[in-house]
């Protein structure tokens, strides 16, 4: 089983990114051929500083090996060290009807925010289809938000099959359903574009402040919350405390008689605990970036000997080559 996944390098990495996507991601490289990618050509259709770039780059990479990617296993690479990927988004693009891409949520939420929209923007999942289906993945773990992205890469996939021939493998999305949507401290969904997050790695001071932070309702402590499983930080907790500690929270909560302070106070204490051995090795990682660049060497060129078979398939079976 091939299994992949990207990641933009267009913010700091959060809880979100963290449980939704990277996790799970993490967790499939025992069960298969596991390629991951930072997706920087992806994150030039929304982010227009370079150094922002470079920087968000090299910390995502210094962020997926902390969590515990491991580069001996999984094939870790940056997405614009493969050029063969954006030569078969042209050969897609062709194969992709533009109401495929009109209908896509995450270009039709930007414009409907009044942001500038740029042809890589509606183009974007094209590029993300040729992502996919340049290392013949199986399965595609990502947050909810990127599901139907994935639906258009087997559309296009499938059409480029009956129009050439058998091409492309044909992917499936993988989500995890209990964290497909972690909300941000607003009780939203998490997101950089709306400022609610929790980042994975910061430093202590402001992150201790947002989640101590986070609005309440106005019941004293000791009035009972049948409505204890919906509380934001009861949510939160259920992520990164043990289950026990999080079920005793959520009762204790219920039963009347813990405050809202107190509870967040739990949640900051099992937040910053969770992430603690992640934050040791990205430190060490931090002095050692040579070690990084590297790993990200020794991947694109792992990466690039399936995508140049796979092209070359591709470029065949539609009569180029
Ligand atoms: P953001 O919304 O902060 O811009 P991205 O769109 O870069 O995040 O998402 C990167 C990955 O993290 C995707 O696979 C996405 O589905 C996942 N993801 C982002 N936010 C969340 C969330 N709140 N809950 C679950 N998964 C998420
Ligand atoms: N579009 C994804 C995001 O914003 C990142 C991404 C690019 C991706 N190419 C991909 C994810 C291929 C999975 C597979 O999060």
């Amino acid at each position: 089983m091939r299994i992949l996944s990207g990641i933009q390098p267009s913010g700091t990495l959060h809880l979100g990114n963290y449980f939704g996507m990277m996790l799970p991601a993490l967790e499939l490289q025992e069960q298969g051929d596991a390629y991951y990618f930072i997706a920087d050509y992806h994150s030039m259709t929304s982010l227009f500083d370079a150094d922002a770039r470079r920087k968000n780059s090299l910390d995502v990479a210094l962020d997926f090996l902390a969590c515990g990617l491991d580069p001996k296993r999984t094939v870790f690479f940056r997405q614009s060290d493969v050029p063969e990927v954006p030569e078969l988004t042209w050969l897609l693009m062709t194969m992709t009807p533009m109401g495929l891409l009109e209908r896509c949520h995450s270009f039709k939420d930007k414009s409907a925010r009044g942001i500038p929209v740029n042809a890589g923007l509606f183009t974007y999942p094209v590029l993300m289809a040729a992502d996919i289906l340049i290392y013949d993945s199986n399965v595609v773990p990502v947050g909810q938000d990127q599901k139907q992205h994935v639906e258009v890469t087997r559309d296009i996939a499938i059409k480029f099959n009956e129009q050439y021939g058998e091409t492309f493998v044909i992917p499936e999305p993988r989500i995890r359903e209990a964290t497909a949507k972690v909300p941000g401290v607003d009780g939203g969904k998490m997101s950089k574009s709306y400022g609610n997050t929790i980042d994975i790695f910061g430093e202590e001071k402001p992150l201790r402040k947002r989640i101590m932070g986070i609005v309440m309702d106005s019941r004293t402590p000791d009035e009972p919350k049948p409505d204890a499983d919906q509380n934001l930080a009861v949510q939160l907790l259920r992520l990164v405390a043990p289950p026990d500690v999080a079920q005793d929270y959520e009762d204790r909560l219920r039963a009347g008689g813990l405050g809202y302070g107190d509870l967040k106070k739990k949640l900051f204490e099992c937040y910053w605990a969770c992430f603690e051995e992640p934050r040791k090795r990205r430190a060490e990682l931090v002095q050692n970036l040579d070690h990084v660049h590297e790993v990200l060497r020794g991947g694109a060129e792992r990466a690039r000997a399936v995508a140049t078979k796979v092209l070359d398939r591709a470029k065949r079976n539609c009569g180029l080559v």
